[in-house]
């Protein structure tokens, strides 16, 4: 067996990683304040993705962190199981208080991908207390990320992550995607056709039979698979559908929650209520792991009172629901976004970042530009394999010149964390600038 030394990059799987090339050349970082990591070969660079769609306050936030240092101090953990402890109580009361009207629940999580299983279980759930068990199929989207777990990634449509996997879930079924190049191409914001494309969610009840159908679940705003915004009306659509036939339908936030689009909630900025909202991310400011499914009143209530007395009422929960230091971290990251008006910072910003983003129309290279709130997908090139070579190649040019970018498939996505200035906005788009100039 090979040794390994203490230093070894061997021993760490690395999740959705090249491992073989990133080990031949390793890209480490040692520390992050505001908008910048720290590389460990002296480096600073500037974080366009806001880590992972995650760090919408700027990393190391110090409210945040004294916050977390103060928790480890007092309690470490506690469980949720038939215990409680006062921060994850606080914490929900908070939240569901800037949730939309109506959503007054949370079931915490420790992640996106477990915030999205559990809100495919509660709807499962939640039919089955209502005597229709029979509603079992889950509805997704072409193009959707919903996690790996098995319901998301059963849920979700990108056909990369599941080749490994078999099966997954029986039922799951997927309405097309609303990326329109030929109509909507350079949109600024919502583009204008594709409101339609939610009547193949009817067509497809003709198929399955609208009986059999639990919910529908779609990210608001698609984000892995490169940023894709929904057409003016899809979304009322679908919510009118599903409200129709008695489906659920369940937004996936973990990207757009927590002021990407410069409110709380997408539902807030396309004036939509879901019956279910899965977070994660922005939720801790990524500084410890933590989701959550924030539920509609009559969901909760329906499982409360149908559940027998001295019964639990929902036989679903993690080790870690609630944890002590993730409800310390939510609570000062709400606080952060709250008091030093992040989600006002992100609107008033968002016209710079427009403009910004589609300066960069004039480059061949480029075939679209989408934009929506504090994030934006640069599309690139007629043919997917060699657009995908073009991103790689201008995520290797922005980093060389201290800017993160983040490459998926031909697409550059970009989601930096709110408190971006004008000034770091056009070092992003001047860099990326650059960088197409190289192609
Ligand atoms: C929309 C969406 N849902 C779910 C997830 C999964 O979150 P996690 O990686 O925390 O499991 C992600 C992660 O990027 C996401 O973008």
């Amino acid at each position: 067996m090979q040794q390994l030394n203490a230093n070894s990059l061997e021993a760490f799987w690395m999740p959705f990683t090249a491992n073989r090339d990133f080990k031949k050349k390793p890209q480490i970082v040692t520390g992050a304040s505001g908008m910048y990591y720290q590389m460990n070969n002296g480096h600073r660079v500037l974080d366009a993705i806001a880590g992972l769609w995650c760090v919408n306050a700027g990393h190391g936030h110090p409210k945040i962190v004294e916050a977390i240092q103060k928790q480890a101090a007092q309690l470490g953990f506690a469980s949720s199981f038939g215990l409680g402890h006062p921060l994850a109580f606080e914490y929900a009361s908070r939240l569901t208080s800037v949730a939309p009207e109506g959503l007054d629940h949370v079931f915490f999580t420790n992640s996106g991908s477990e915030a999205t299983d559990t809100a495919l279980k509660l709807a499962l759930a939640y039919h089955h207390a209502r005597g229709e068990g029979q509603r079992q199929r889950i509805i997704g989207r072409q193009r959707g990320y919903h996690g790996v777990g098995f319901g998301g990634l059963s849920a979700a449509g990108m056909g990369a992550h599941k080749k490994q996997f078999g099966m997954l879930l029986p039922g799951a079924a997927h309405m097309p995607h609303t990326h329109d190049l030929a109509r909507n191409a350079f949109s600024r914001g919502q583009p204008s056709h594709g409101a339609e494309i939610a009547d193949t969610l009817e067509q497809m009840l003709q198929t399955y039979d609208p009986s059999t159908v639990a919910a529908v679940i779609v990210e608001p705003v698609a984000g892995s698979t490169g940023v894709l915004v929904p057409p003016l009306g899809y979304l009322e659509r679908l919510r009118e559908i599903c409200t129709r036939y008695g489906i659920l339908l369940i937004f996936d936030e973990v990207v757009t929650g927590f002021g990407r689009l410069g409110r709380p909630f997408a539902a807030d900025r396309f004036a939509i209520t879901p019956d279910l909202i899965a977070i994660a991310k922005g939720m801790t400011n990524g500084a410890v792991p933590m989701g959550g499914v924030i539920s509609s009143n009559e969901i909760c209530q329906k499982l409360m009172e149908t559940a027998p007395q001295g019964t639990v009422e929902f036989s679903h929960g993690y080790t870690y629901s609630g944890h002590p230091l993730a409800s310390a971290a939510a609570l000062a990251a709400l606080d952060v976004y709250v008091n030093e008006g992040l989600f006002e910072h992100a609107t008033l910003i968002e016209p710079v970042w427009e403009e910004h983003a589609h300066a960069l129309k004039a480059v061949p290279a480029v075939v679209d530009i989408r934009n929506i709130g504090l994030l934006a997908g640069i599309e690139l090139g007629e043919e997917v394999a060699s657009g995908k070579a073009m991103a790689k190649k201008v995520y290797d040019f922005c980093f060389e010149r201290g800017v993160l970018v983040r490459p998926v498939a031909n697409t550059i996505v970009l989601s930096p964390p709110l408190v971006i200035s004008e000034a770091e906005i056009a070092t992003v788009f001047s860099t990326i600038a650059a960088g197409l100039k190289t192609l």
